[in-house]
């Protein structure tokens, strides 16, 4: 049976920790109003660095929970991170949460991508976990991995080709980020607020981090999924010009990151 996260990888939790800015997560965190003495819960919480954060903003008087599907991932979670109000515990998003608490912030970045058929029921099932009124903050990207300019057509093409094949054939989402604003309106949230940002913003000289994930990506779909790439006689072709393409300083990308966040209504 396929993995259902299409990322699955030896180095995932190494990917993860490098590509993960903490200021990032503060800044759209504290937008949407996680504060001192909340307990929050981080879905799909990776190697816990960003619970880890959230639990900062939270404070002495707060608390943070992180849960994944990784029994690795929890456990470079707990070495990393784990305290007396930082803790982690491996769950699936896909089934019911019960057991894991009541909170009043919940946090779920970079996670419903990796389910476009069930993106709405896995929301629906973390907003279980809050308090009415408690916030529900959503964070994902949008046409994802597919802005970039200085391609060659032969590459932009297989690229998309691929994209398409990472929808039918994995489950993959690269438009997760503008249906976030719908899964809380459908769900009756309250005074819901939409922010979009620029994510993977590449230009000039290509930073150490940035090589190392894309290069991990290319790496890991390509070897785990059959993808059809059109112009290529195969992945390590289409690897090799998509990393000359992007070593280039010439060369623009960027991903759009959509953040949406709103209150949990009273149960009717
Ligand atoms: C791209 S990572 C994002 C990690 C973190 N949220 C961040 O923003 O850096 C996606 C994470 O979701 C986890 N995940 C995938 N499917 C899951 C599921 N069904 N239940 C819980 N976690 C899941 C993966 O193991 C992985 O750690």
């Amino acid at each position: 049976m396929r993995e259902p996260y299409i990322m699955e990888s030896d180095d995932e939790e190494t990917r993860l920790e490098i590509k993960t800015a903490r200021s990032v997560v503060e800044e759209f965190a504290i937008r949407a109003g996680l504060g001192p003495g909340m307990r929050v819960v981080d879905a799909g919480c990776g190697p816990g660095i960003t619970t880890s954060t959230l639990g900062g903003i939270a404070g002495p008087a707060g608390s943070a929970l992180g849960f994944d599907l990784s029994e690795k991932r929890i456990q470079r979670a707990k070495a990393g991170y784990e305290d007396e109000r930082t803790r982690f515990v491996v769950r699936d998003f896909r089934e019911s949460l019960e057991g894991l608490g009541r909170f009043d912030f919940a946090w779920v970045r970079f996670a419903l991508e990796y389910y476009k058929a069930e993106c709405f029921d896995i929301t629906r099932n973390i907003a279980e976990l809050l308090e009415e009124g408690g916030i529900l903050c959503l964070v994902d990207l949008d046409h994802n991995c597919l802005n970039h300019h200085g391609m060659s057509p032969r590459l932009e093409g297989a690229l998309a080709a691929a994209m398409r094949q990472l929808e039918a054939k994995a489950n993959f989402d690269p438009y997760a980020g503008r249906k976030l604003y719908s899964h809380l309106y459908t769900m009756g949230f309250r005074d819901i607020t939409v922010a979009a940002g620029a994510h993977h913003l590449i230009y000039g000289e290509l930073r150490e981090a940035d090589e190392y994930n894309w290069g991990k990506k290319l790496e890991v779909l390509s070897q785990k999924l059959k993808i059809n790439l059109p112009g290529y006689a195969g992945p390590e072709e289409f690897r090799e010009d998509f990393m000359t393409f992007f070593r280039n300083p010439g060369r623009f990308t960027y991903t759009p990151v959509i953040a949406a966040w709103g209150r949990k209504p009273p149960r009717s």
